[in-house]
């Protein structure tokens, strides 16, 4: 096991450095190469997305990534800002598959700003194309246009193979699950995702027994907070992506417990906590690493195809969390609040 550890910016390393510290003390021999990437690579290299960093990725089995990004970087050029490497090594890798699972640990229904009974049990599990869209869409940019003023131009677009390839992951996981798979698109408005519900229609053939539903993502947005147990699977681009897996994560009580695999057709992947770098909180040894330790888990059950390994870590954060840590973005009155650290010795505690 090659894993490359790119611990990114703000918080990045020292969520990071909590899941690597989890991944030793499984002592599974894991060979772990450390390289920078946004701003750490920017300050280092010039660049974010370094080419030694690139090929470290490209050698390695699995990459575990912080966070990228910082306010300080907000005035360079595109080219060089943080989420730029983010973008790039995401593109790079191919890693087209984004899953970001929404599960609420009954630990912390009081955590999440809607009433139990509207959360309890939560487990749903969104699929995020990652590699297409409006992301990367041209043309792109800031230009003069005919009446002399500024414009901005960016273009959603995806080719019927990126959305052939997403829909299949997106069934392959509803069939593992509960059958249902909703569907999330803007196809009263948009022709990109009009031609998107076309062919999850399509694929939808190969997959008889689950169960597909459209929704669009204006009402899919509504429908989160209204009642989240509708659902099972979604599947929606990635820009749609990007907004509903936030609003999805509060559902659970804190974005500091939402974990992330990015994967290529092969599995081969890069996992990170779907929360920003919190530049904020930054060296304070006060974010939540479980989001972090749970990204771990899943590259265990989805690149290296060891669920016992990663039912071993949920478990001990189950646990840390049975026991009353808190970190402060998931404290209420009579927790165990503990810091970024101490919260990843309590994981640990807990593994055996
Ligand atoms: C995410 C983040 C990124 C995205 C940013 C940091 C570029 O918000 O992973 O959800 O928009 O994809
Ligand atoms: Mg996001």
């Amino acid at each position: 096991m090659k894993i490359a550890i790119l611990p990114g910016d703000g918080i990045g390393p020292e969520i990071t450095k909590q899941a690597v510290d989890v991944l030793k003390a499984l002592k599974l021999g894991a060979e772990l190469l450390e390289a920078q990437i946004g701003g750490a690579g920017y300050e280092k290299f010039g660049d974010p997305l370094p080419d030694s960093t690139l090929d470290l990725a490209i050698k390695s089995d699995a990459v575990l990534l912080g966070a990228v990004g910082d306010w300080k970087y907000d005035s360079l050029p595109r080219e060089k800002r943080p989420e730029r490497g983010l973008l790039r090594i995401r593109k790079e890798l191919n890693l087209f598959a984004n899953l970001r699972p929404a599960i609420l640990y009954s630990e912390l229904v009081g955590a999440s700003s809607l009433k139990p009974e509207i959360v309890s049990n939560l487990d749903i599990m969104i699929v995020r194309e990652l590699t297409g869209d409006i992301y990367f869409g041209q043309p792109r940019g800031i230009h003069e246009n005919e009446n002399g003023e500024r414009e901005g131009i960016n273009t959603m677009r995806y080719s019927e193979s990126e959305i052939k390839r997403i829909a299949h992951v997106a069934f392959q996981i509803a069939m593992k699950r509960s059958k249902k798979l909703c569907s999330v698109d803007k196809a009263n408005v948009l022709e990109t995702t009009e031609l998107w519900r076309q062919v999850m229609i399509d694929i939808s053939k190969e997959y008889p027994e689950v169960d597909l539903t459209h929704m669009y993502v204006d009402n899919a947005a509504m429908q989160l907070i209204k009642n989240p147990k509708q659902f099972d699977v979604l599947v929606t681009g990635n820009i749609f992506g990007d907004i509903l897996s936030d609003e999805a994560s509060m559902l659970t009580g804190s974005i500091g417990m939402l974990p992330s695999a990015s994967l290529d057709s092969n599995n081969k992947g890069m996992y990170e906590p779907s929360h920003g770098s919190a530049p904020d909180i930054a060296g304070k040894n006060i974010a939540n690493p479980l989001a972090t330790i749970l990204s771990l888990a899943m590259m265990f059950r989805y690149t290296f195809n060891e669920e016992k390994i990663a039912n071993k870590i949920e478990s001990a954060v189950k646990k840390a969390l049975s026991q009353g840590f808190r970190t402060a973005d998931i404290y209420s009155a009579g927790d165990k609040k503990v810091s970024c650290s101490e919260m990843g010795e309590a994981v640990i505690a807990s593994l055996n």
